[in-house]
């Protein structure tokens, strides 16, 4: 059995290439890198990889893990520019026997090193967005922050191995040198080959005060499914968040156990999700919290339609 889970509706080309390889018998460890590759590839795709949105500097800062759920091993870059793949920078990052975690100049240095590919990952279409946005925090006062949905998945192969990997340009107008959820274990994903394994997209502020991955992963390993397991967590942290703090970031996430079991939740409408298995061809789903319970449905015709166009119309700078 092999299966396959990630967050929004980018990642379908990627599963779709995953799909192909672990057919074919290949690793989680493969799947999952060549599936993240090809959405920090897309151009259109504004929070991950190419393309992704800049910090208030207009620099492009990029966030991504890695975790070998045999192992344990973990890698993770934060606030990177300027390479193409970080989820492989990442991931060469978990094979090391220390320093797994490299950020800002240092994790440039090891990649530069190591000779992973560079590109200039800002976009004339992400400069437009940045002046867009620019004007409109001068003109409106709205909130600078917004746009962080970050690529996460969970992949089970057929040899019983998991994977977890996320990537990520973060929140839109961040300071430099912020850093999510996505490249800290436990927050962004977590992984046990023995149990399952979690990943989440949202207000990283937020999704780091519960831990919410690795939640997910202890509730699987009580024995709840995956569906269970991210309806409690989401519903706990949104709950504590509010009752605390009087308001709850965005907290999304999907998870499958090492039966190729799977689940999702969200606290936000509009969250849509891929999953794949020997026994299901990549879907996208859509999902809606009706009173703590998360309902999915497939996205229609209709929506996967209107979703690509949105992503590549033109903009033009106002
Ligand atoms: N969840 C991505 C971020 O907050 O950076």
């Amino acid at each position: 059995m092999w299966g396959i889970i990630a967050t929004w509706r980018m990642a379908l080309e990627g599963i779709e290439e995953a799909q192909d390889i672990l057919e074919n018998q290949g690793s989680a460890s493969e799947a999952i890198e060549v599936a993240i590759q090809n959405v920090e590839d897309f151009p259109y795709y504004k929070s991950v990889g190419y393309g992704g949105l800049p910090n208030e500097n207009m620099e492009v800062e990029l966030d991504a893990a890695y975790m070998d759920g045999d192992t344990l091993d973990i890698g993770a870059i934060g606030a990177i520019k300027d390479f193409a793949h970080p989820i492989s920078i990442a991931k060469q990052l978990s094979k090391e026997k220390v320093n797994n975690m490299l950020v800002g100049q240092g994790a440039e240095k090891y990649a530069d090193h190591e000779n992973f590919e560079k590109k200039i990952m800002l976009t004339d279409r992400a400069k437009i967005h940045y002046y867009n946005r620019k004007k409109e925090i001068e003109e409106q006062q709205i909130k600078p922050y917004d746009g962080h949905d970050t690529v996460g998945m969970v992949c089970l192969d057929n040899s019983g191995k998991m994977t977890a990997g996320t990537s990520t340009s973060g929140l839109f107008m961040k300071k430099q040198g912020r850093i999510g959820d996505s490249p800290l274990s436990g927050s962004g994903f977590y992984v046990d080959s023995k149990v399952g394994g979690a990943t989440a997209t949202g207000l990283g502020e937020d999704l780091m005060k519960g831990c919410i991955s690795y939640e997910i992963v202890r509730l699987m390993k009580e024995g709840k499914h995956p569906q269970e397991a991210c309806e409690i967590a989401v519903c706990q942290l949104d709950k504590e968040l509010k009752e605390r703090r009087g308001q709850a970031g965005d907290i999304s996430v999907v998870a499958m156990n090492n039966q190729g079991e799977w689940g999702v939740a969200t606290n936000i409408d509009g969250f849509s999700f891929v999953v794949a298995s020997a026994i299901q061809s990549p879907i996208v789903y859509l999902v809606k919290n009706i009173n703590g319970k998360c309902i999915h449905e497939v996205a229609s015709e209709k929506w996967l339609e209107e979703y690509i166009q949105e992503r590549i119309k033109p903009i033009v700078q106002k």
